[in-house]
């Protein structure tokens, strides 16, 4: 384990599974329909990947980065669109994919703003969820994990930028934050 880390809460392998399972579910939603992948960068870059790997549903991939956090711990409240898809979700069956769901507000920002391109569906699939914080009503359609109110890192989640890459969701250390 990282030495500023305390706790891991979801090894790789229940990670793993736990998105098998989830591919399931989304292939069961979309059958033979092409559906659109939309990661949230940066967070949701490592979950996306491993997601689309395990769907046999026709897809394509884009990319959204937003930012809400900084190097912060708590939502600025502010979501920034860092970068936009070339993409026209008109008439499209599209799925967010997300790292994780915490006030929910980069979500119910994203959401509306995709609505307004009328996209023929939008559905949210998160592999972290920590219903504890929610500020706007913002639901899951596909979810992996519900997590405590803890800050955690890996899997795509980070602090500052560091822990990414970490294979585990973990529980940082109070003196590294
Ligand atoms: C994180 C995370 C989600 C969002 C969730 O992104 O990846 O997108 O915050 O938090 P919320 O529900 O309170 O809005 P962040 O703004 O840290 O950017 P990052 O993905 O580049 O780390």
């Amino acid at each position: 384990m990282h030495p500023d880390c305390q706790e891991i809460l979801f090894t790789e392998d229940q990670i793993a599974a736990r998105v098998k399972e989830l591919a399931a579910e989304i292939n069961d939603c979309y059958k033979d329909k092409p559906v659109l992948l939309i990661s949230i960068l940066k967070g949701g870059f490592i979950f996306l990947a491993d997601l689309c790997r395990q769907l046999t549903c026709d897809c394509r991939v884009e990319f959204m980065a937003v930012s809400s956090y900084g190097n912060r711990t708590e939502s600025t409240g502010t979501v920034r669109v860092l970068h936009d898809m070339a993409t026209n979700i008109e008439g499209l069956d599209v799925l967010l994919v997300e790292d994780i769901l915490d006030s929910g507000i980069s979500m119910r920002y994203i959401m509306e703003l995709l609505s307004g391109r009328k996209p023929a569906s939008l559905r949210l699939c998160t592999i972290f969820d920590k219903p504890d914080r929610r500020v706007q009503p913002i639901h899951a359609d596909f979810c992996g994990f519900q997590i405590p109110d803890v800050f955690v890192i890996g899997y795509g989640l980070d602090y500052a930028e560091k822990y990414r890459n970490l294979p585990y969701l973990g529980v940082i250390k109070p003196e590294c934050i």
